[in-house]
């Protein structure tokens, strides 16, 4: 890792490549054996200075977070041993970034005298991502570098900034247009100047005075300790601490806070969460298969799926054209395109040119035959297995070869709609969720015939458009729908026992849920499930006829102002559900007439139906094979379903309380 190039050693800079395939993460191990490297060099009297900078395309992707699995052994080398050998070294020391600088990676850059980025670099501390504060003098260095306002931004945020942004902020010193390690070396000419040696400040723009303001202000932005801010709170005490205590002790205080966060539930958790969704595409079973080309999409169906959809693609770069022979559907979505873009205008993230450009990228049409180009169509027309049978035989006779048609059905039959045509082995479920441009996830879901390069090129296609791609086998209400009809029946199970719907979502609420699941019903409209349970037959029917009585009365939810609640426009823009009595009375009328006594039951039996729930369900679709992996359904639902991604998703939360045993 000593300098090779003899230019660099005319410099007397030793280069220190941080390569640990695939992303340098700094494992313990690779930490020993860069400790080493870097005492080489201290011990080297002809090198004046150390760059950093890192192979495979990144500086580092920070630690290894499996090394957080398991109680840290007591002799573990880890980053903060490297960065404190740094800290005591009396050499100049220069970060070349390159690619991805994160977590731990970033913190080994914030230790040195400067920081060199190439403008595609980009840098983060993700930590707050995993239920964890910077814990390697992140939280110190930060605030002593921009300030702290900045600082508890960027942590609490835990997303990536561009080089440019980053040395607007002052995080790094330069950007250099060709080689970092070429004006790193340069740098490393410079004087030392270590961060920890300097005052940390709140902002350019603010006195001293205002500290305890920006950490009040932090503290109310932030969720609370009990709904999955606990690492937050500890990330802004810990930032607290580097205003009002000296660098050694600010580092003492951040170093208890990661110990205590890294053995956390919540944290667990969330890094279940982040291995779970690096497994979603490994297929067992499914040979490595090339993914098609996807340059051109299809859209059939105007409506406010169609248009997401539309959205979604054009956003990720990809021309698309719509169908849709109504006039009326077609000016909608038009306006709705329109005002996605120019929101994203008003919010800063796009350009007016950009919006431009990318509002043009989708094209309405009535004309089939223009569907001729694309290399995959999307059919997001009315729930009916006839329509949508219909949809496809078309499509078969209109799109080219190659091209892999989807249906964004939510629980109808893929096969049925591959038989309608030759190609079934190019035909797969594409299910999005409402907004389909916003939410994060998407179901993949493959019939008897899909192929592999299907399968494969819309896991591809999901990447593309950012999302968590789960692969769903052909059931039912594939993985997320299948498993809410459960939730939502025993939630009615708990309402017919005397509970009021007010209650019941208020413990889920508790626990954590952005809503219970009579809000929910109620967004998505009553009517729906009504049709849906009756599809379903027997198995689906409920014990009392609650549900036909609100749907009867008009009650449909919130776009008839009442469904199990009821709304007012003036509460909370007419979408917060208020108690209504009324539908009490109708679940106490019902459940007399079907027998079923009243009982007292506690919060916690709530919980624990409504998530055992869940979790049987969740069981028994990776007996039946519908889900690949216990992993697979906690994505669906932490990213589907609002469950509280701190308790892992309901596979997860089984494992860690056993409560479906409860249930
Ligand atoms: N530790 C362990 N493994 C990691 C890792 C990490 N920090 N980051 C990525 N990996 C692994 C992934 O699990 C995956 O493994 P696999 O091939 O066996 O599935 C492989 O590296 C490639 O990762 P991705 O599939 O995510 O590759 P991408 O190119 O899509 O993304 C990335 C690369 C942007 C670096 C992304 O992996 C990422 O965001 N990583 C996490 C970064 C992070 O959270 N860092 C903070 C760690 S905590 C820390 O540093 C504590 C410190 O403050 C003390």
């Amino acid at each position: 890792m000593l300098p090779s190039d003899p230019a660099l050693r005319d410099q007397r800079a030793a280069v220190i490549t941080l390569d640990n395939p695939p992303v340098n993460a700094l494992s313990f191990a690779y930490c020993k054996a860069l400790l080493e490297t870097i005492e080489v060099a201290h011990g080297n009297d002809a090198v004046e200075a150390v760059v950093f900078t890192g192979a495979n395309g990144l500086f580092s992707a920070g630690a290894d977070v499996n090394d957080f699995n398991a109680e840290i052994p007591p002799d573990a080398v880890t980053i903060r041993d490297v960065i404190a050998a740094v800290e005591a070294s009396v050499k100049v020391h220069v970060a070349a970034i390159e690619g991805n600088c994160l977590g731990g990676g970033l913190e080994l850059a914030l230790a040195c005298d400067y920081r060199v980025a190439t403008p595609e670099a980009k840098l983060g501390l993700p930590e707050i991502r995993l239920g964890l504060l910077p814990g390697a003098g992140g939280t110190q260095r930060l605030p002593r570098l921009i300030g702290a306002r900045a600082a508890l931004e960027f942590m609490l945020k835990g997303s990536s900034i561009s080089a440019q942004r980053a040395l607007e902020l002052g995080l790094i010193d330069e950007i250099a247009e060709a080689s970092a390690i070429e004006r790193a070396t340069v740098l490393a000419k410079g004087r030392k100047r270590r961060v920890s040696e300097r005052q940390a400040f709140i902002a350019k723009d603010l006195p001293a005075q205002a500290g305890p303001y920006v950490v009040a202000q932090a503290h109310k932005m932030v969720p609370s300790e009990e709904n999955g801010g606990v690492a937050a709170h500890k990330l802004i005490d810990a930032v607290q601490a580097s205003i009002e205590l000296s660098f050694p002790f600010g580092i003492a205080r951040e170093t208890r806070f990661f110990d205590e966060l890294v053995r956390s539930k919540p944290s667990s958790s969330l890094r279940h969460l982040f291995f779970a969704e690096r497994e979603l595409a490994k297929i067992p079973g499914v040979p490595e298969a090339e993914p098609l080309p996807i340059e051109g999409v299809g859209v059939v169906g105007a409506g406010t799926m169609g248009s997401g959809i539309a959205i979604a693609f054009a956003q990720a770069g990809l021309p698309v054209i719509v169908v849709d022979s109504n006039d009326e559907a077609v000016d909608k979505a038009r306006q709705t395109v329109m005002g996605m873009f120019m929101y994203q205008v008003q919010k800063g993230r796009l350009t007016q040119e950009e919006a431009w450009k990318r509002g043009q990228s989708i094209r309405f049409t009535d004309d089939w035959n223009e569907l001729a180009g694309a290399d995959l169509i999307v059919e997001a027309v009315f729930e009916n297995l006839d329509v949508k049978r219909d949809v496809f035989r078309k499509l078969d006779a209109v799109a080219k070869p190659s091209a892999i048609l989807a249906s964004n059905t939510s629980t109808l039959d893929i096969d049925a709609l591959a038989e309608a045509t030759k190609r079934s082995d190019r035909v797969l479920g594409l299910h999005f969720f409402v907004p389909a441009n916003i939410m994060p996830l998407l179901e993949i879901v493959r019939g008897k015939a899909t192929s592999a390069q299907t399968i494969a090129t819309a896991f591809k296609v999901g990447k593309t458009l950012r999302k968590k791609a789960v692969l769903s086998g052909n059931a039912f209400g594939f993985i997320g729908n299948r498993i809410i009809f459960d939730y939502l029946r025993e939630a009615t199970a708990l309402a017919e026992e005397g509970v009021a719907p007010a209650r019941i979502d208020a413990v889920m609420k508790a626990f954590g849920f952005p809503m219970g699941p009579f809000a929910m019903s109620d967004l998505s409209g009553l009517d729906i499930g009504l049709a849906v349970q009756k599809a379903r037959g027997a198995e689906a029917l409920g014990r009392t006829n609650v549900l036909e009585r609100l749907v009867q009365m008009n009650r449909l939810g919130q776009k008839t102002m009442a469904g199990f609640f009821k709304y007012d426009k003036s509460v909370g823009k007419g979408r917060e559900p208020i108690r209504d009595p009324e539908v009490e009375a109708i679940f106490a009328d019902e459940a007399r007439k079907s027998g079923i006594a009243p009982r007292e039951v506690s919060d916690e039996e709530i919980r624990d139906r409504l998530l055992g729930a869940l979790i049987c369900r969740g069981e028994r679709l990776l007996e039946e094979g519908v889900a690949l992996r216990p992993g697979d359904i906690d994505i669906v639902y932490v990213y589907g379903y609002g469950f509280p991604p701190h308790h892992g998703g309901p596979m997860w939360y089984a494992q860690e309380t056993k409560v479906a045993s409860r249930a």
